[in-house]
């Protein structure tokens, strides 16, 4: 019997099918992103009377804490939760250049030490891989390397090597001969992964998937497959600054609320353990403006530094702009300055920008570019040895944060002496907590006028 060629239409921003084409996606509500293909062909399967499967105890099953496999990088095992678990399909996104295959390849190198390690690659030549590598140090022990892109021969290939760790760099690369659509769309990414997901969880595999965040074109990103995988990591950060940070957004095997601190070097990614330090290095001293706020990324705190500068506006309308925060938060926050601290803000330019490039949207920023505003606005000068941290209400209140005593300790760990935080979070302090504290002083204010009263 003769079929026709199904015909469907994918989002390739998240996967969503629909048989006719729209021009928003009811998925994701993204405008032009629907490409069509042509439906996989499943074949006409006989189908046969099965055999009942056979359910097991919940109490029956064991675990085995054996099965989680250390990378050798502390940042990276802490954003997978404690380590790669045996036949998981880790799938790390990024955009182009940031740093996912140097990462990988670090990975291969550390797990060579006693795993099978296979490097699959459909991006570059084996050359060009060495040189990475050459770049990132000695390999003691080895690690195979592929270049393909036709899925049935690496198949084929990881069947017959039995690797214990797989690299697929990219999966937008990949090709399955079966899916008649061009490599990195949507169906073929599916398919791909499809088959990957199979091979892992059959042969007991950990696979890394790679996959590129793609703006614009017809290449399928990763959120496509992000349901079909156990672990997401994605890598941020700025490509001009030179520190990463690996976030875990799925973690079927541990929270997603951790995230990983790299710097590229020369030399490889390095593991930043105390990103405060890192972020706060090349302060300026005695700038107007300045200010240090702490906010929790994953469960740590981190400090960094907020720059503010207010003048007035030459212009008819002011410009604003906000660098690594919310730009609509920042205009908020002015304007709550103007009507409930009476500062003349409302004609002036203000640039906000964190330094270091990091992204921060946290509320408990809030107080920070307050007070970095305003003390920009009065050009006085908030020494460098106080933390700020609250978030800021419409009516001007100082409204507490959550995990104040951590931000706190992190402050006096790096020998910050003061530290500005709401009332309400000081005063739900242990006594026992705020007793032990020594060289800090901890200041609670209600509003934000209490606030630039102490600028
Ligand atoms: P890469 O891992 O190729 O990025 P991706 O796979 O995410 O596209 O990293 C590319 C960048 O990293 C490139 O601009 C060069 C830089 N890099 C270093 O700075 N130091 C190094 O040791 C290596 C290997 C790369
Ligand atoms: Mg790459």
């Amino acid at each position: 019997m003769a079929t026709k060629e199904k015909q469907i239409f994918f989002c390739k921003e998240c996967g969503y099918e629909s048989v006719k084409w729209l021009g928003q996606c009811p998925g994701c509500k993204q405008w032009n992103t629907l490409v069509e293909a042509t439906a996989v062909k499943k074949g006409n399967k006989i189908v046969r009377d099965k055999a009942a499967a056979k359910p097991t105890l919940l109490s029956d099953i064991s675990v085995d804490s054996q099965d989680r496999w250390s990378t050798k990088m502390k940042e990276l095992d802490r954003v997978l939760g404690g380590g790669i678990v045996r036949g998981s399909l880790i799938l790390v996104g990024g955009d182009p250049g940031i740093g996912k295959s140097t990462l990988l390849l670090q990975v291969c190198k550390n797990l060579s030490d006693d795993k099978k390690v296979l490097y699959i690659s459909g991006e570059e030549s084996l050359k060009q891989i060495k040189l990475r590598a050459m770049r990132l140090g000695e390999f003691k022990n080895p690690v195979s390397m592929l270049c393909e892109t036709d899925l049935d021969v690496i198949k084929e290939s990881i069947k017959e090597y039995k690797p214990d760790v797989v690299v697929v760099d990219s999966i937008q690369t990949m090709y399955n001969a079966e899916v008649g659509s061009a490599p990195g769309s949507v169906s073929q990414v599916r398919e791909s992964t499809n088959v990957l997901m199979q091979l892992a969880k059959g042969m007991q595999i950990t696979i890394f998937i790679v996959g590129h965040v793609t703006k614009e074109g017809v290449v399928a990103g990763p959120r496509v497959l992000e349901h079909m995988v156990d672990t997401v990591l994605y890598f941020e950060g700025d490509r001009y600054a030179s520190y990463r940070i690996l976030r875990g957004v799925k973690n079927r095997f541990g929270s997603t609320n951790e995230i990983g601190v790299f710097e590229m070097r020369e030399t490889g990614l390095m593991e930043v353990s105390n990103p405060s330090e890192y972020m706060l290095s090349g302060m300026p001293e005695g700038a107007s403006g300045s200010v240090i706020a702490c906010s929790i990324e994953g469960t740590r705190p981190i400090l960094v530094e907020i720059q503010a500068l207010v003048s007035r506006t030459n212009f008819g309308i002011p410009r604003r702009t906000a660098a690594g925060t919310d730009y609509n938060r920042v205009n908020l926050l002015m304007a709550v300055l103007e009507k409930r601290a009476g500062l003349q803000i409302g004609d002036c330019d203000a640039y906000v920008n964190i330094a270091g490039g990091m992204k921060i949207t946290e509320p408990a920023m809030d107080l920070g570019i307050v007070m970095s505003v305003a003390s920009s606005y009065k050009n006085k000068v908030i020494d460098n040895s106080t933390v700020v941290f609250g978030e800021v209400g419409l009516a001007g209140e100082v409204r507490s944060v959550s995990l104040a005593k951590e931000r706190i300790a992190e402050a006096q760990k790096l020998g910050f002496k003061k530290c500005i935080i709401p009332k309400s979070s000081l005063e739900a302090l242990d006594n026992s907590f705020v007793k032990n504290l020594k060289g800090i002083e901890l200041i609670g204010i209600r509003n934000v006028a209490e606030a630039i009263a102490l600028i």
